[in-house]
């Protein structure tokens, strides 16, 4: 695993589009390159970067198909909480994208069980995901896969964490109540099948899983650990994200990246 510390968010989110957006140049168009994307937080400069790139024509969303990591239950698509409308607003409504290469769990469903094993086939048949995009919540989850997920989960519905209601409020005027408790999220394993995983981690706050995801062992409490196991997986991160490391871990992860 790679991690890739740079100064702060700004210059992670960066470094990220940027890498993304040469990931999709150099894939040529022979065949659609299929991106995995996150909301929250942590993806925003990405977001506003590659719609940067995009009105410079540095990058086209024209050959790119996407599916997104997960989405609340009972949340309609317009809904201002839903990460359709996230989506939405923060990325697609400003990139050349193809609206029907847009992928998103349906959360309004009726048969669940259904729209997650349709999104699992939907995106072996889209010849499966080339590159996924992701963050960390405070609690070490990735996607919606909240700690004692199994490292082979496929897309389901999940209750979701009482620290991850708390963490997402913000995004409900602050109100607990407004927290949908419960969302549909790809697996662990849908993620680990990606040929590529990059996160985006930044901030104090996700120090201290950081730390665990980094220096302690693959452990199913800290599911974003799991990138430990996949043969080419990098983490971005700022120089917050970084404070519970160990000084000589820093160090390491620097030199490699210095060559
Ligand atoms: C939510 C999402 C995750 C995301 C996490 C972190 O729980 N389901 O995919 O990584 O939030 O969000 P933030 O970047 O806002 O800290």
């Amino acid at each position: 695993m790679r991690l890739m510390i740079l100064d702060n968010r700004e210059k992670a989110g960066a470094w990220a589009a940027r890498y993304i957006a040469g990931r999709i140049k150099s894939f040529g168009n022979s065949e659609p390159f299929v991106l995995g994307l996150p909301t929250g937080s942590s993806p925003l400069v990405i977001y506003q970067e590659m719609v940067k790139m995009c009105r410079a024509k540095e990058l086209s969303f024209k050959n790119v198909r996407t599916f997104n990591m997960d989405e609340y239950v009972g949340l309609p698509k317009e809904h201002p909480g839903s990460y359709h409308r996230f989506m939405m607003e923060n990325l697609f409504d400003h990139v050349d994208i193809d609206p029907k290469h847009i992928r998103i769990l349906d959360g309004m469903a009726q048969d669940k069980e259904k729209e997650c094993g349709d999104y699992e086939r939907a995106i072996k048949s889209a010849g499966g995901i080339e590159l996924f995009l992701g963050g960390m919540g405070g609690n070490g989850h990735i996607a919606f896969n909240e700690p004692g997920s199994s490292f082979a989960s496929r897309t389901r519905v999940i209750d979701l964490a009482q620290e991850t209601i708390n963490d997402n409020a913000r995004f409900f005027d602050g109100d607990l109540s407004k927290v949908p408790k419960s969302a549909m999220s790809v697996g662990i394993g849908t993620i680990m099948d990606a040929r590529e995983v990059v996160i985006i981690v930044t901030g104090k706050n996700k120090a201290r899983a950081l730390r665990s995801v980094i220096e302690e062992g693959v452990n199913h409490m800290y599911p974003l650990s799991c990138l430990q196991m996949h043969a080419n997986a990098t983490i971005v991160c700022d120089e917050d994200a970084t404070d519970e490391l160990r000084v000589g871990t820093v160090r390491y992860f620097k030199s490699m990246e210095k060559g």
